[in-house]
């Protein structure tokens, strides 16, 4: 389906989650307690950062999708949740970049609340652009902004770059350049949803001459009553 229409309704969404009232500063997920920075995006708002944690393995019994005693790369960390779980779970070098300063500050925070800041470095960075180039990992994976916007949209906060991509210039670097980042045999994954402009994620692919594998599948309901279903693909090439 193509959102080019329905990214207002994301950008709305932004809004509202920064705004609301019963925005916590500490949230429950996981079993675990989290920090929530201002400007972060909010796990406890979006069924979706639960569903990242189910398909990636971090709870539950779902097969594992990272190394145990391996490296992991997460691209879009927010508050971090994603990227502490795969170190509490065994990942001995855990990088998690992101976009927003806020989410970086978030991530920082969350590692030393779980007494991981010894095995997990936050980059600031747009996609791999800020990370040493010579660095390489056994997973990438990104719960992205899997909204379209129209390409000439520009961000007016940092946390609206959660929920739409304008253009899909993101994740056209992300297929690109996201299995160039692997050790041998590493995996790199992306999870996407039926919100974003699947047609358009595989002719991106088909254009850097990139293979998208389903790895997993899972359909739930949104926050908002709305039901979704969200993809978590690898990207082969
Ligand atoms: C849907 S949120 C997921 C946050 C977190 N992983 C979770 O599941 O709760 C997407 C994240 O990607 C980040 N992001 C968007 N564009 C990015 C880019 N070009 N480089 C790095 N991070 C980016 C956003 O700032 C946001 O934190």
């Amino acid at each position: 389906m193509t959102e080019h229409g329905s990214y207002l309704r994301s950008l709305e969404r932004s809004r509202q989650s920064l705004t609301r009232e019963d925005r916590p500063d500490v949230f429950a997920m996981a079993d675990r307690e989290w920090d929530l920075l201002d400007g972060v995006f909010a796990p406890p708002f979006s069924a979706t950062t639960g569903v990242a944690l189910d398909v990636l393995g971090l709870t539950g019994d779902d097969e594992p999708r990272y190394r145990s005693g391996g490296s992991f790369l997460e691209i879009g960390a927010g508050t971090g949740i994603i990227a502490v779980s795969a170190a509490l779970a065994g990942c001995a070098r855990v990088v998690a970049a992101d976009i927003s300063k806020a989410a970086v500050r978030n991530t920082e925070l969350n590692a030393q609340r779980h007494g991981v800041g010894d095995r997990l470095r936050a980059v600031h960075s747009d996609l791999f652009a800020g990370l040493d180039p010579a660095e390489r990992f056994d997973t990438v994976y990104w719960h992205s902004n899997f909204v379209l916007a129209p390409r000439d949209y520009r961000y007016e906060t940092e946390h609206e770059a959660a929920y739409i991509d304008p253009g899909y210039q993101a994740h056209r670097r992300y297929l690109a350049e996201a299995p160039g980042l692997l050790t041998e045999g590493g995996s790199a994954l992306l999870q996407f949803s039926d919100r974003g402009d699947l047609d358009l994620l595989h002719d991106m692919a088909d254009a850097c001459g990139h293979e998208l594998v389903v790895r997993d599948r899972r359909r739930f309901l949104e926050g908002s009553g709305e039901e979704l279903e969200h993809i978590l693909f690898e990207i082969r090439g």
